[in-house]
């Protein structure tokens, strides 16, 4: 593949996979990104210029898609409304973006006969209970809870249909959830990280026992170059690296991080509809494509998240107070 086009490249994940697709092999990138509120474009700094450009615009206008597509080999698709909290208060975006914006992009692909890869989340697949010994498997009924999770299991049937009805050339991974640097500070961890640097307490919601199955964005990266790359035409393939910690747990390392008391914690309203445990089961990718994680240890990972957050304060401080602003106004 001499060409990609990457929806979503100035987000967090998708940022890191460009630099891991200049890094990894010879293909030029062609970011399409709307520049959120979500995007960092210094993310996507230091990439040579010959290799990376970005195109700022919207997955969902047709007129703006349909040429970048037409341009490529392959389109590895991450742009979305991304925050379950964003979605209670306002779905409508997330219905735009990440279930017309898909559409439109898979009838650029469908027209254009393109390789097409959908980066989606494990949250399609609701929740587990905590003590049930099952993780997901790319054969769990879809069962989601959330605007956000519900826009993004609709387009995964998109794709789906798209592969059945018109032979588009798709594929589609559904990952747990992703730490790292450059994440916004409205999600957990950089919201907890950023909070403790303030001298705060962190927030957590409920009773701190809901379980997320942690990956680095590193490995999530590898994971998607490998499916563009070996991945089966019309499969699925979930991708997870046995994270699975709650949130106390989290807050907790990050709060001995600080020297602070583990627990020095503020519980705060529960979100609605919250998810309580998700896990992936990953051999279908650890067997059939030989894909491995690399980050393995949470804590270190963690720790050199934390560095990066304390290092980069001028990158996440201008956003800090609206951030907060908008939970407070939440009781969060
Ligand atoms: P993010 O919110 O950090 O970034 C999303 C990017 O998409 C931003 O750069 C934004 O400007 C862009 N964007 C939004 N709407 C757009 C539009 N209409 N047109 C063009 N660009 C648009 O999100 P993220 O956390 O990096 O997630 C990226 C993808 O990975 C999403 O599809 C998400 O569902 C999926 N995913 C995320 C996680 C996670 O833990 N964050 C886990 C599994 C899957
Ligand atoms: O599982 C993959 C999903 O992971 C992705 O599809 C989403 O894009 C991504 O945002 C993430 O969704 P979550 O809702 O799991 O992530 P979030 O960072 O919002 O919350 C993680 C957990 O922490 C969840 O149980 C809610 C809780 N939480 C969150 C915030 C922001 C708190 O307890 N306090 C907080 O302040």
């Amino acid at each position: 593949m001499d060409r990609i086009l990457v929806t979503g490249g100035a987000g967090f994940i998708g940022s890191n996979f460009v630099h891991h697709v200049v890094a990894n092999t010879d293909a030029h990138v062609t970011v399409l990104d709307k520049l959120t509120y979500a995007a960092t474009q210094e993310s996507l700094d230091g990439l040579p210029a010959d290799r990376v450009e970005l195109v700022v615009g919207d997955i969902a206008e047709p007129e703006v898609v349909e040429p970048l597509v037409a341009g490529v080999d392959a389109v590895v698709h991450y742009a979305a409304e991304s925050h379950n909290d964003n979605s209670l208060e306002d779905p409508g975006p997330f219905i735009r973006t990440n279930i017309v914006g898909s559409f439109t992009l898979l009838e650029a692909a469908r027209k254009h006969d393109k390789r097409f890869h959908h980066v989606s989340t494990d949250e399609v697949y609701g929740d587990l209970e905590l003590d049930d010994p099952k993780r997901f498997t790319e054969d769990t009924p879809y069962n989601p809870s959330s605007p956000y999770s519900a826009s993004k299991a609709g387009s995964d049937h998109l794709v789906r249909a798209w592969v059945r009805s018109f032979g588009v050339r798709a594929t589609i991974s559904n990952c747990s959830n992703n730490y790292g640097p450059w994440q916004h500070i409205e999600k957990f961890i950089p919201r907890q990280i950023t909070e403790v640097i303030d001298g705060r307490r962190p927030r957590v919601y409920g009773d701190g026992l809901n379980v997320r199955d942690w990956i680095h964005t590193e490995d999530h990266s590898s994971a998607v170059l490998a499916i563009l790359e070996r991945g089966q035409i019309g499969e699925t393939y979930l991708i997870g690296a046995d994270g699975e910690k709650n949130n106390l747990e989290v807050v907790q390392a990050i709060l001995r991080h600080f020297g602070r008391s583990a627990d020095d914690i503020e519980f705060v309203r529960d979100r609605a509809g919250h998810d309580r445990r998700y896990a992936i089961e990953s051999g279908k990718l650890r067997h059939q494509l030989d894909w491995q994680p690399q980050y393995q240890d949470f804590d270190a990972g963690l720790q050199a998240t934390i560095d990066w957050y304390v290092a980069n304060e001028a990158w996440w401080r201008p956003h800090k107070d609206a951030v907060e602003a908008s939970y407070a106004a939440k009781g969060q």
